[in-house]
């Protein structure tokens, strides 16, 4: 069977697999049959495939097939797959018992290891997720300001929690509408949304409202991978400033990614609460938020401002969240950054070489540990640039990678996560992959 764009229809070869066999079970017992909905994998038109285990920056699945990981359980997982440091770490503490309900010598080594990477975090609080560490964010901006209103960006993801699942309606800047049915509008109402790169709506917006926070991925990751333009991340600490909000930084994938300090130190700019996740967690569940001890000595037992969690600061997850930092040192970001931008050249050049003259219309967005490849003639700086790259395109070639080995993210509104793991072997095989990918995207229909 082949899909509009003439390519095979990888399914149609999967009709008798082991995930495909777990896959039906699944969806009589869990809704779309996936614990988070991205890995059904429905946007690019294919079923999900189970994973047995993963090697390094591998994956193996139900069906003993092997493929190159740029998913990497979609950011943690900095160092691959079941590294022995990681899981030497996992297995010691494990060992000593999982959950004590009590503080732990780890939960101070891993607080004290971000206060020194992080200039603006003096203190830390942790949570089991990154949407409940935003949630906590968010409430100690509206403790601290006295004030309600929350600015987002269109196409930013903060978690999933009602007030942050917001979208735009039409317009430049406007009042959050429900993302999502049992969101209540009042919550969504309480949310402005601006497009993000768009400093006369910013202006405007922090105009018109008395914010209690700004809250922005410094570097947003959740449309695709879409920087700052110049200038733009120091108007946001300025009209933070100016409007009396607190600036929020959701550094969930970019902290301990793109720089030891994360995008703040990369970018140069400061919040005055952070949100972290995913790689302080080393691929187990945590995430923190932090901030200026001020800020931060609001939260309960010190404050009044409450924000609890059974499993907070778990200790298994801590000790892999310590054991990932300790291998991130200033060579490990070089390297990541040279394996990023190996694959991304790599990937360009495949692109230039299909589809005739011009080469495949594709951008490939990267920062250290972060790319994007995106279906577009034009470089990609809003989601509504994102909204209108060829989805289609994008979702045959990921179909296509998949069938030779590379497993990418299933939505070109995700980033792809290149690891310390990626050997230059593994970076190759994923060139010549993308390469076939875009030849058979390129030809004409009818010989495809
Ligand atoms: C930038 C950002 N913030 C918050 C979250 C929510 O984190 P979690 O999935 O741990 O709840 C995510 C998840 O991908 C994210 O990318």
């Amino acid at each position: 069977m082949v899909d509009r764009l003439g390519c095979e229809l990888v399914t149609a070869s999967l009709k008798d697999t082991r995930s495909s066999e777990l896959y039906r079970r699944a969806l009589e017992v869990i809704p779309g049959g996936v614990n988070s909905p991205v890995r059904a994998m429905r946007s690019i038109g294919r079923d999900p495939i189970f994973i047995a285990r993963g090697e390094g920056a591998e994956l193996i699945d139900v069906d003993a097939n092997r493929f190159v990981d740029y998913v990497c359980s979609w950011g943690p997982l900095i160092h691959g797959h079941a590294h022995p440091h990681i899981l030497a770490a996992v297995t010691a503490a494990a060992a000593n018992g999982t959950s004590f309900g009590a503080p732990t010598p780890g939960e101070v080594e891993l607080a004290s290891e971000v206060v020194r990477r992080i200039d603006s975090v003096e203190m830390l609080r942790m949570t089991s997720s990154g949407t409940e560490a935003a949630m906590t964010a968010v409430r100690l901006a509206r403790a601290a300001t006295g004030r309600e209103p929350l600015l987002k960006f269109a196409g930013a993801y903060h978690g999933h929690s009602d007030g942050l699942l917001a979208q735009a309606g039409s317009g430049l800047a406007t009042q959050g509408l429900p993302a999502s049915p049992g969101v209540p509008a009042s919550a969504a109402a309480a949310t402005i949304v601006v497009p993000w790169n768009d400093s006369d709506a910013l202006v405007a917006a922090t105009e018109r409202h008395e914010l209690a926070a700004i809250l922005a991925e410094p570097l947003p990751a959740n449309m695709g991978l879409v920087a700052p333009d110049v200038g733009f991340l120091a108007l946001l600490r300025e009209r933070a400033d100016a409007n009396g909000a607190l600036l929020v930084l959701d550094e969930v994938i970019s902290g301990f990614r793109v720089a030891r300090g994360g995008a703040q130190e990369l970018l140069g700019v400061t919040g005055d609460l952070v949100i972290l996740g995913k790689i302080i967690g080393g691929g187990l569940p945590a995430a923190a938020v932090g901030g200026r001890a001020e800020l931060m000595r609001m939260l309960a037992p010190d404050g009044e401002v409450y924000q609890a969690g059974t499993l907070s600061g778990n200790p298994v997850a801590v000790a892999a969240g310590l054991a990932t930092l300790e291998l991130l040192d200033e060579p490990a970001y070089l390297r990541l950054s040279a394996i990023t931008e190996r694959l991304a050249e790599g990937l360009r050049e495949a692109a230039s070489n299909s589809g005739g003259a011009g080469g495949y219309p594709v951008q490939v967005a990267t920062m250290p540990g972060l790319m994007t490849v995106f279906f577009s003639e034009r470089p990609v700086a809003s989601f509504a640039d994102a909204q209108n790259c060829d989805l289609d395109a994008y979702a045959a070639w990921c179909r296509e990678l998949l069938a030779r080995g590379v497993y990418p993210p299933a939505s070109q509104f995700e980033a792809w996560f290149p690891s310390l793991a990626h050997t230059p072997e593994q970076i190759e095989r994923t060139v010549e992959a993308a390469a076939a990918a875009f030849a058979c995207l390129s030809q004409p229909a009818g010989q495809r």
